[in-house]
């Protein structure tokens, strides 16, 4: 495996493929935590580490380069324990090193681990930190994806640490995007941003702003590949999925009890794909909300389906519609649907959801009683062509 991203800078992380859970999130193709070794003419320094559990990994990759006595800083670009997690471990085995991090990292690192004896180098924007030949620099990206987050740019090889930024949840043997399966890259990438930098758009796109005011040749991010020959790819991506831009494209969701739910939404489909538009259906049984939201983040109008179980909606709807709302696709046109007994109260309560992530709604809720008449299935079709009409309505 080529590590090397240029002379004496090397990938020194830990690809996990058997993960499959992130907080939540299902990373189906694994995922790496990338930390990166930097050696200058007279110090040497380690960018952001591993996980936990796979310190010995990181430590056995860095001894092949040059020995951890040798370490002179350790930097910490991000405190969240995917990255921050082996920092006890490598205090420990480089007792001469500084932690070079900002002040909000500094007391986010003293509230997950025990920093008492650690050497801190706390920096501030726009600092730098001389290897001898090489130069680290330091930028705040606050928010990008906590508070403390920071980027290091490697000044004369123009090569920039982004941290979460530009990442994916991707494990493959490849460190490079032109050595990998393109295809795989922009779909993790799309993927990592609807989960987790989505409710962190505009911070993000204040930070690549910023950032891209420095000459880049390599964007190194912390997970995933690095990005040396389709920067402009993933540059381009994140400005349309930044505004959550839609297209043509209509998503319909729903869950079922007895099908009365799933007639509605075939209806639904029935009415949307009279355009000539992208129209996608999924049972919330068959699909979670890792790819739910990712679908959802650039369709234009979607629909969801619920029937009333104990006077409220399904519990799966319930889940699936609670982690859209907390990362706020913008600019949808939708509306909810769904089956009842004796009280409806499902697609009511997901057209608060509805209201909440601040779509523009096409109609009231549409019911009906046990089973849809033809009459419902053909108020459920019209719904349907208001999906298609908005989408088709899009700038391709
Ligand atoms: Fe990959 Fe926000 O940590």
């Amino acid at each position: 495996m080529n590590t090397e991203l240029v002379k004496q800078v090397h990938w020194v992380g830990y690809v996990d493929w058997p993960v499959r859970d992130f907080h939540g999130y299902q990373t189906k193709r694994g995922s790496s935590y990338n930390a990166y070794l930097v050696q200058g003419a007279e110090k040497v320094a380690l960018i952001d580490t591993v996980k936990a559990p796979y310190a010995d990994y990181l430590k056995q990759n860095i001894a092949a380069h040059c020995p951890l006595s040798k370490i002179d800083y350790l930097v910490c670009n991000h405190a969240e324990p995917d990255h921050s997690g082996s920092f006890p471990a490598m205090v420990a085995a480089c007792p001469q090193a500084e932690v070079v991090c900002n002040a909000k990292c500094k007391d986010a690192l003293s509230r997950h681990y025990d920093t008492s004896g650690w050497k801190f180098r706390v920096v501030k924007e726009g600092e730098t930190l001389d290897l001898g030949g090489r130069t680290l620099q330091f930028f705040d990206t606050v928010m990008c994806h906590w508070p403390e987050s920071m980027v290091t740019y490697l000044v004369e090889e123009e090569l920039l640490f982004s941290m979460d930024i530009f990442g994916q949840h991707y494990a493959t043997y490849c460190r490079f995007d032109d050595e990998a399966n393109m295809a795989e890259v922009m779909q993790e990438a799309k993927t990592y941003y609807a989960n987790i930098v989505l409710l962190y758009a505009k911070p993000v796109a204040a930070a690549a702003k910023k950032l891209l005011g420095l000459k880049l040749k390599m964007v190194a991010p912390s997970h995933g590949v690095i990005w040396r020959s389709h920067f402009q790819e993933i540059l381009n991506a994140y400005l349309a999925w930044h505004v959550s831009k839609p297209t043509k494209k209509v998503i319909v969701f729903y869950s079922t009890m007895w099908q009365s739910t799933r007639q509605m939404a075939e209806a639904v489909v029935r009415g949307a794909n009279e355009f000539d538009v992208q129209v996608k259906l999924f049972d919330l049984k068959a699909v979670g909300d890792t790819e739910l939201i990712t679908e959802l983040m650039d369709c234009a109008a979607f629909a969801c389906g619920t029937p009333t179980l104990n006077q409220s909606l399904m519990p799966r709807m319930a889940a699936a519609l609670t982690y859209i709302r907390g990362l706020k696709p913008a600019g949808k046109k939708a509306f909810s649907f769904g089956s009842f007994g004796w009280a409806s109260k499902g697609a009511e309560e997901a057209q608060e959801y509805l209201k909440a992530f601040g779509c523009e709604l096409l109609c009231a809720p549409i019911t009906c009683k046990f089973a849809p008449d033809a009459a419902t299935l053909e108020q459920c079709v019209e719904a349907g062509r208001a999906l298609g009409r908005a989408a088709a309505a899009i700038e391709a």
